[in-house]
């Protein structure tokens, strides 16, 4: 082999973790996805062409270890320790008397604070830079190696960056939080309720799941990422505060949690406690407090431990998400593809600061795996935006009077047959015309991934359903001003939006088309899959079950389902009906230019959408968003409260626009 190859998979290799680490941990791409794939699939053919270049952390080598027979235990040379938690103010303050008292000091100490995530804690070890070893918590003493499956995740560097400010030691172990994003963690439970599996109580749990598999290939398809938060054992390198190594494992090329409070006093921890409590539910993963640490490890080290506890850091909790009230009944929904969903109807009570009264059992074999009966005292639970859902019954509360629960043997909407096969976990109402179904498939239809029609709600929905008005996505198109405009709580005004909107949004992308049509096991993302293999919609619904097979991701289910869905002679008449309305479809390719080679960079709370979404906005164009202002920046978008990131970009020049001038901006991009 010559010399040449070997440089060039090394270079592959290279320039691989970089882009990993710009893309994953960064968020500032600095190539297209096209252009990693094509590197990827060169340092591939390389490595199949000569398997001795294979090194343990090359990126190729993230997926495809054998299943493990069982886990191997390690012990922890430097115990991980639980935290002593807080629950109020009053004890949030006491720790900071507690820690003075210990320090014999009457000065004012100085603390960093970090988010606290909701997830399982793992210890990364890494020798001359290259990960060697991961395994989980355990008992703190002792836990269990799950290389293989660290491995996949792709927030996790498989080798380390050299600086000018942190040079890499020899051995380091660094610790972190492993957790699933919360839009993720929904997506995951609505694929294992399709399946007929049972969906994971929330988060943390599916974290923990999907780390505990034996086959790493199962944890490659968990959303699984990190942020790194300390260190156990370290070789060479020379720390004097929590925050520096916070620093230090961020120039090293870890994710390290963006939003830390580093070195203040105690009141301004409390300051930042309460900020972040306000706006917890705008991030896109779950925190469940924040950890205060005293920041100089000199004083960490005179402070020690407890028996599991170190003396210097607290977990001081947001208010639990889980509470415990009685379930009045169980209402039975009719969602868009007649599947009926138990849900609990609940008495009101206020969970983490929102009034909760209903809450989802799923389906009835959850129902019967849970023996939750109508009148149980019941322990609830929400987390983020996800619907709140049913955790347990506390059985010692109950009294005998409680009933246990039957599905209808008919559709609660339409009195129709129900029908559960075999496989499924669900019962289906069988009438496709049956106006439960009817309504959610049109609420589908406008929702925001899918048409986005504003202003087209359950109550205008319900409406127009049960008058008979709507009984189509394309009757939608065939609506008038006058009609909308005399029913219940709508006016002129109101009416002339709705007609807007809809009019609006006949131009839309094949991919959001695709996923408004509501078509079983298609979502936002195979949506796209299926619109960048197709490109037309008159090719995807000619397309056979077989040609729509050898698409990657598309599986054997989703080819059945589309082909059934267009072979369906109503669904066909129903889309030939909109594109006569006007339907426009644009194809991604299109679409994809409208902002491409512009960079925005967000900053600030905005009111109509959350960052991520914005975020999804922008991209979809084509358009690039980076979280740190420079020169090549095009527009800075202020939102409320807008940070340093303004000041930036007043310095640099570059062009701000508000929240309105972004939605103007979104509508028509090719104007701005
Ligand atoms: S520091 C000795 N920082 O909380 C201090 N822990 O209740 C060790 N956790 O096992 C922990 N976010 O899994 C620390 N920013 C953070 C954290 C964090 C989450 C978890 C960690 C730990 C548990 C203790």
């Amino acid at each position: 082999m010559s010399k040449d190859i070997r440089k060039r998979a090394a270079e592959l290799r290279r320039a691989l973790h970089r882009h990993n680490y710009l893309y994953y941990v960064l968020d500032e791409p600095e190539v297209s996805d096209a252009e990693y794939d094509r590197l990827m699939q060169e340092l591939i053919a390389v490595e199949t062409a000569h398997p001795e270049l294979v090194v343990p952390d090359s990126p190729t080598q993230r997926v495809g270890a054998p299943p493990l027979e069982k886990f191997e235990s390690v012990a922890h040379t430097i115990p991980m320790l639980s935290l002593e938690n807080a629950f109020g103010e009053e004890e949030a303050i006491a720790f900071d008397k507690r820690v003075r008292r210990f320090l014999k000091t009457d000065s004012t100490l100085i603390y960093t604070a970090e988010p606290k995530m909701d997830g399982v804690a793992v210890e990364l070890v890494y020798e001359n830079g290259s990960l060697k070893e991961a395994s989980t918590r355990g008992d703190g003493y002792t836990g269990e190696l799950i290389t293989p499956n660290i491995r996949t995740i792709n927030t996790v560097p498989l080798t380390l960056i050299s600086s000018a400010t942190v040079a890499i030691p020899s051995r380091l172990a660094v610790r972190g939080e492993i957790f699933i994003p919360l839009e993720a963690f929904e997506q995951l439970n609505k694929e294992r309720l399709d399946n007929g599996e049972s969906p994971f109580a929330n988060p943390r749990n599916a974290a923990a799941g999907s780390l505990r598999q034996l086959d790493s290939g199962i944890t490659a398809n968990r959303p699984l990422e990190i942020f790194c938060y300390g260190v156990g054992t370290v070789t060479d390198l020379e720390f004097t505060s929590h925050w520096e190594i916070l620093q230090a494992l961020k120039a090293l090329g870890f994710r390290v949690n963006p939003h830390s409070k580093p070195r203040v006093k105690i009141e301004d921890i409390l300051i930042y406690y309460r900020g972040l409590l306000d706006s917890r539910h705008e991030f896109p993963y779950e925190m469940d407090g924040i950890v205060i640490k005293v920041d100089d490890l000199a004083l960490q080290k005179r402070l020690g431990e407890k028996a599991r506890s170190p003396r210097w850091a607290l977990a001081y909790k947001f208010p639990a998400t889980q509470e415990t009230t009685r379930m009045l009944g169980i209402d039975v929904q009719v969602g868009r593809t007649g599947a009926l969903t138990p849900v609990a109807h609940l008495e009101p009570v206020s969970v983490g600061g929102v009034t909760v009264s209903r809450a989802t059992l799923h389906n009835e074999d959850e129902i019967k795996k849970k023996d939750i009966r109508v009148g149980d005292t019941v322990l609830i639970q929400r987390a983020g935006d996800v619907i709140p859902e049913v955790v347990k019954v506390i059985t010692t509360k109950r009294t005998g009077v409680e009933k246990p629960f039957e599905m209808p043997a008919a559709c609660p909407a339409c009195g129709s047959k129900v029908l559960r096969l075999e496989g499924e976990a669900v019962w289906r109402c069988v009438n496709a015309n049956c106006p439960a179904q009817v309504k959610e498939r049109i609420k589908h239809f406008a929702s925001k991934g899918a048409l986005d029609i504003d202003g087209l709600g359950d109550k205008l929905v319900g409406q127009l359903v049960d008058k008979g008005l709507l009984k189509s996505y394309a009757d939608l198109f065939a609506l008038d001003k006058a009609t909308v405009a005399s029913l219940e709580r709508m006016g002129e005004k109101s009416a002339q939006n709705l007609m807007d909107a809809i009019t609006r949004s006949k131009r839309i992308s094949l991919a959001r088309f695709i996923y408004a049509l509501g078509i079983r096991h298609v979502g936002e993302h195979m949506a796209h899959v299926l619109a960048g293999a197709f490109k037309a919609l008159r090719a995807l619904m000619a397309a056979t079950a077989e040609e729509l097979w050898t698409v990657d991701e598309v599986g054997p289910e989703v080819s059945e389902s589309v082909r059934a869905f267009f072979d369906n002679p109503e669904n066909q008449r129903n889309i030939a009906g909109m594109l006569e309305a006007g339907v426009a479809l644009e194809t991604e390719e299109v679409k994809k230019e409208l902002l491409a080679g512009r960079t925005f960079v967000l900053t600030g709370a905005m009111e109509s959408m959350t960052r991520s979404e914005a975020k999804a906005r922008i991209e979809a164009f084509g358009g690039k968003v980076s979280s740190s202002v420079s020169r090549n920046t095009t527009y800075v978008v202020a939102g409320k409260d807008p940070g340093s990131k303004l000041d930036k970009a007043e310095r640099l020049g570059v062009r701000v626009l508000d929240e309105k001038a972004l939605l103007e901006c979104l509508k028509n991009p090719a104007a701005y």
